[in-house]
């Protein structure tokens, strides 16, 4: 597993990134998947935003959050006073990894695991230096984790302020974690209510450290 290292062009922009992603085979996770996924937004955002990697829409479509997770991701942004069209939008991994249902035709999520989450690090790596936000939210723990090692833990550390070094750069951006947003898709009525709202309640706290 070499590792994305050797695909990721030196000093680049978003744009020229995205280009050299497309034939990334850093991982297995290549294979099997429609495309690389690769961030979208504004290169001078201020707030990036990180996820785990693209489900089955964001697969097909190319582009991150397109599919259920991004509805509510949209919902919540909005609630929350953020224009999601300001934001950097990626995720930890680049590519969809799947199984494929035994009964239909349906590609069921597989969490990537470490070895997938270091080989593409460089590519987030990569987007960190070309963006220089002033704040990472990281979505879920695999972000969380892929960014301030294994041992974080979002149920305890989340909504709280840290920093994060950017290679190449003296000073250090904010970083904040949170939930995914498919942690609250899975949940119903009043669960789901008190989940929405404290996802909301960390993206007006995040909002609110790039203001
Ligand atoms: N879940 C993610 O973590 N990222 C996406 O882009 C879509 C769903
Ligand atoms: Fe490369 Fe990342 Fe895709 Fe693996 S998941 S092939 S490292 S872009």
């Amino acid at each position: 597993q070499p590792g994305a290292q050797e695909w990721v062009p030196d000093g680049a922009g978003i744009a020229e990134l995205r280009r050299a992603a497309r034939s990334c085979e850093g991982c297995d996770l290549y294979r099997d998947a429609t495309q690389t996924v690769f961030g979208e937004g504004p290169e001078d955002a201020r707030l990036f935003l990180v996820g785990e990697q693209p489900g089955d829409m964001e697969d097909r479509e190319g582009e991150p959050f397109v599919g259920p997770a991004g509805r509510l991701l949209d919902e919540a942004l909005e609630e929350a006073g953020i224009d999601r069209s300001g934001v950097y939008v990626t995720n930890a991994v680049k590519h969809f990894k799947f199984t494929e249902s035994e009964r239909s035709s349906r590609r069921l999520h597989k969490k990537p695991g470490r070895t997938e989450v270091v080989a593409c690090h460089p590519w987030l790596r990569a987007e960190l230096a070309a963006v220089r936000p002033a704040l990472v939210v990281a979505l879920g723990a695999t972000a969380a984790q892929a960014l301030m090692g294994p041992r974080f833990r979002v149920s305890t550390q989340r909504g709280e302020r840290f920093e994060l070094t950017l290679d190449g750069s003296e000073e250090a951006c904010g970083f904040l974690a949170t939930v995914h947003p498919s942690s609250i898709i899975r949940l119903q009525g009043e669960d789901r209510a008190k989940a929405l709202a404290q996802f909301i309640a960390d993206l007006r706290t995040a909002a609110a450290a790039v203001d």
